[in-house]
């Protein structure tokens, strides 16, 4: 059994129901920091901003759609997009941050609009292996995978050994994989 907790809803499908129902499970409270690799057209920053968050960093590798989502933010100060890989963006980010973070980790191969690295199609170990790294507290963090259904079996457990050791709960909810302090479950 990969998942400590198992929730699924087959009405919910994948695309922007993704974080639909995150915070019926989650408890954001005190959380103001997010940090999102894969902009696509911001439709996860747009979830950050009406779930109260006020400070979000997020990454596109596309530059078309980098263009896009920073002209569509531009007004707001407290939103910078990014147009780096997700590898060189979450090194650099996970070494300044001092506050409660909510990652969401959704760069990965998707359809023809947007653009991938080839080196790593689905970064999410990789990305994973960053957070697990001593940058900060990783109890004080919510990691939120999207698109469990493209991982294999393998791959989540992988990504499951690099939070093991650190006690975090693996969840899964609605095509999320979700890494997480119990104490952030509802
Ligand atoms: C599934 S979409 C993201 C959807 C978006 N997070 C949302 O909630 O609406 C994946 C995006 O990741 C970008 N991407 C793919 N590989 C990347 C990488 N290595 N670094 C940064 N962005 C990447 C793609 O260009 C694409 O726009």
């Amino acid at each position: 059994m990969i998942y400590d907790i198992y929730i699924d809803d087959k009405e919910v499908t994948h695309g922007n129901l993704h974080l639909k129902r995150i915070t019926e499970y989650l408890n954001f409270d005190g959380f103001s920091n997010f940090v999102e690799t894969g902009t696509y057209k911001g439709g996860g920053v747009k979830w950050a901003l009406n779930n109260n968050f006020t400070k979000v960093n997020s990454t596109e590798l596309n530059e078309g759609l980098y263009n896009e989502s920073s002209k569509l933010f531009e007004d707001n100060i407290n939103i910078i997009i990014h147009n780096k890989d997700t590898v060189e963006f979450l090194t650099e980010i996970t070494t300044t941050l001092k506050e409660k973070t909510v990652f969401f980790l959704d760069a990965h191969i998707s359809g023809s609009d947007s653009s991938h690295n080839k080196n790593h199609p689905n970064p999410a170990i990789i990305e994973c292996k960053i957070l697990s790294e001593d940058f900060y507290d990783i109890n004080e963090c919510i990691i939120i995978i999207d698109d469990a259904r493209i991982f294999d079996d393998n791959f989540k457990n992988d990504m499951k050994k690099q939070f093991d050791s650190k006690g975090l709960k693996c969840v899964y909810l609605d095509d999320t994989i979700i890494f997480c302090n119990e104490k952030y479950l509802k």
